[in-house]
């Protein structure tokens, strides 16, 4: 019996105790309602019993204004539980009772936007994990190579004047690239965490373009392909950081040659009324429409084997994309298998 006052009365002191907030609004009424009653009724006795009244009438509707409080709160609590014990899969699952739709929105937003983030976060996770295998990885392939001539070296080859050279070539090729790959992981991480420098100036893109040829000539007379630079206006200025643009046009040059077995790599620029549009053309390879959306990101080659071969992390058209980007452009491809491919991207004027 006792028991059950005790739960009654902790029932009603929990619900007024909810209905706390409207306290004030409720001492303010029944203070005015008092002054009216002093100030038309006369008789004190009859002034007493209606204040007695107003207060046990304003403590009844209190209570009321708490009980359905709490049940909204419990209602809430109750969403939120569900959120934290993953119960939901979708916002559409979230359902509050009509008088709490608006807040029922906001909850839903609230989960879609905490769904995206963990999303991205797994995503990111993913991505981090993925880079990381690719990066041991591919410095494993080269240490693994030196090891293994200098080892065979060691274990008396450097005595055979047939094999010692050539090796400790081989051996020295791979040190080469291991240093490439570094270079370009260096570059990637100054990149992605905003440390990369700019440093934007006009410039003649005539000149710049053809000095740049210049310089990898060799490379493309090597492979017998004709690397040809066709000249525009020379009082054309672009705006751009020049060493940054020259990673970007060296990487899509040595693609060009690269991934060419005959014909010419072209590089030309397209004045246009507000920018100049500069195109690496080949006739090489080309790229497979599936894999065309995928050559930006790290690490992605069509042919690892062969790109491994002419000596391709894959690492250089990411670093392109962001260069690029870093300029406010956007670097663009169009390809097609055993025709070619040209990659071009705009500068400002
Ligand atoms: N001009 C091209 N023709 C055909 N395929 C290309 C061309 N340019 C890029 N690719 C493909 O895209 C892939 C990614 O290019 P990317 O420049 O990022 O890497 P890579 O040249 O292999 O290595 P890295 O530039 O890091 O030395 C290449 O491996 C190649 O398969
Ligand atoms: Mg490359």
């Amino acid at each position: 019996m006792l028991d059950i006052v005790l739960k009654a009365l902790n029932k009603i002191k929990s619900n007024l105790s909810s209905a706390r907030i409207f306290i004030a609004e409720f001492i303010s009424m029944d203070l005015a309602l008092f002054f009216l009653f002093w100030f038309y009724l006369k008789d004190l006795s009859l002034l007493f019993i209606l204040i007695i009244l107003i207060i046990f009438l304003s403590l009844v509707l209190l209570y009321f204004i708490g009980c359905k409080r709490n049940s909204e709160l419990e209602e809430i609590k109750g969403i939120i539980n569900n959120i934290r014990k993953n119960k939901f899969s979708n916002s559409n699952e979230i359902k509050l009772s009509k008088n709490l739709s608006g807040l029922q929105e906001d909850i839903k937003k609230m989960f879609e936007k905490t769904k995206s983030d963990i999303e991205y976060l797994q995503r990111l996770e993913r991505i981090r994990t993925e880079f990381l295998a690719n990066v041991s990885h591919e410095l494993r392939t080269p240490i693994f190579a030196i090891q293994g001539y200098i080892e065979t070296l060691l274990n008396g080859a450097i005595n055979d004047k047939n094999v010692n050279l050539n090796f400790l070539e081989k051996a020295n090729n791979h040190t080469l690239n291991l240093n490439n790959l570094l270079n370009d992981l260096i570059d990637i991480s100054m990149i992605e965490s905003g440390e990369m420098k700019m440093s934007f100036r006009y410039f003649n893109i005539n000149e710049y373009l053809r000095s740049l040829v210049q310089e990898l000539m060799p490379m493309a007379e090597e492979k017998n392909i004709r690397l040809i630079y066709h000249p525009v206006n020379d009082r054309l200025q672009l705006f751009g950081d020049k060493n940054k643009l020259k990673q970007v046009l060296v990487n899509l040059i040595q693609n060009a040659i690269k991934y060419t077995e005959q014909g010419q790599v072209e590089v030309f620029v397209e004045d246009e009324p507000k920018f100049g549009k500069i195109i690496v053309k080949d006739s090489g390879l080309g790229i497979a429409e599936d894999d065309l959306s995928r050559i930006f990101e790290r690490f992605y080659r069509v042919d690892k084997a062969r790109s491994r071969a002419v000596g391709g992390t894959g690492l250089g058209l990411a670093i392109v994309k962001h260069i690029i980007e870093a300029h406010g452009s956007k670097i663009e491809v169009s390809s097609k298998i055993d025709a070619g491919s040209e990659f071009s991207f705009r500068l400002k004027k």
